[in-house]
């Protein structure tokens, strides 16, 4: 379908979703969430794609995404504060739970509902010129995307309580420093860099990259006897694929492995 406020674009197997609202430095309306929505929904079904970039169009500014959009918010009700945050933390789950890797270029700004897609991320990359924040509590509200809870999780709880009752943005460097991102590139390095990343994970067999993701994210929830025992289902669940098969014999035989996701 069209999209007004994103582009999708494929390259064979890897898929290029951009925010697009130069204006507005990407911010998301609720017109771009239900285009996310829509996009990582066809993303997920489509065997064929097997690794996502989420990154910002150009805008007036270098900007990933910079938050949710205040002008829609400056007019919500409690309950629609609280449908809008639901849908964003659906989008959200849906990017974490998609099945493939999704990398997020972070291009500029990242704040409010921008970090917390990238944070929705599997891999996240920044240019040198990227800023993330959670500003919300400046403008008197709470991140409602899932920032109060991926945040922590990923940087642990002192600095990401720093960030978010501060408010106060990070440099790319000190993101970095911090693994909220797990690198830094220059601006015009970024794109070749997450799509060099790509490469690297659509050799791979799309099964094992599915199944891997699988078991990291759902153990975070998990005791850790529990989250092992899921993942030894997982381990013996795949040696009944064809991908495995292939995979051992082409490293014995010397071989590139052929995978077809089976
Ligand atoms: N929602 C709606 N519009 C936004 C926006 C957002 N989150 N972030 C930026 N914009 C708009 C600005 O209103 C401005 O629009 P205008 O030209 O029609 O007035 C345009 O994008 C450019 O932003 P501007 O503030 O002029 O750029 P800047 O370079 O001076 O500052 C930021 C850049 C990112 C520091 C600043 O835009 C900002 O603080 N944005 C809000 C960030 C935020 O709090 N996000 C969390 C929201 S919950």
């Amino acid at each position: 379908m069209g999209f007004t406020n994103i582009r999708l674009e494929r390259e064979e197997a890897v898929a290029i979703v951009s925010v697009c609202r130069p204006d507005k430095l990407n911010a998301l309306n609720d017109a771009t969430l239900e285009e996310l929505t829509t996009a990582f929904t066809e993303l997920k079904a489509d065997a064929q794609v097997r690794c996502v970039i989420l990154t910002g169009g150009e805008a007036k500014r270098p900007a990933f995404v910079a938050g949710a959009d205040i002008a829609e918010l400056a007019q919500q009700t409690p309950l629609e504060g609280k449908r809008r945050s639901h849908f964003g933390q659906g989008l959200c789950d849906l990017i974490e739970n998609l099945g493939k890797p999704v990398i997020a270029a972070v291009n500029g700004f990242a704040l409010g509902g921008g970090l917390e897609l990238a944070l929705a991320c599997h891999i996240r990359l920044a240019s040198a010129d990227a800023r993330l924040g959670l500003p919300e509590v400046t403008l008197g509200i709470i991140p409602g995307y899932g920032g109060t809870q991926r945040l922590p999780r990923l940087v642990g709880l002192g600095i990401a309580l720093e960030l978010i009752t501060t408010g106060r943005m990070m440099d790319a460097e000190e993101a970095a420093r911090h693994g909220l991102v797990n690198s830094v590139c220059e601006p015009a390095e970024l794109m070749p860099a997450a799509r060099k990343l790509a490469a690297k994970v659509v050799a791979n067999g799309p099964l094992a990259v599915r199944l891997a993701l699988e078991s990291a994210l759902r153990g975070r929830s998990q005791p850790l006897a529990e989250a092992l025992g899921y993942e030894a289902n997982l381990f013996g669940f795949i040696s009944a694929s064809a991908d495995m098969r292939e995979g051992l014999q082409a490293f014995l035989e010397k071989r590139r492995a052929e995978f077809k996701g089976t």
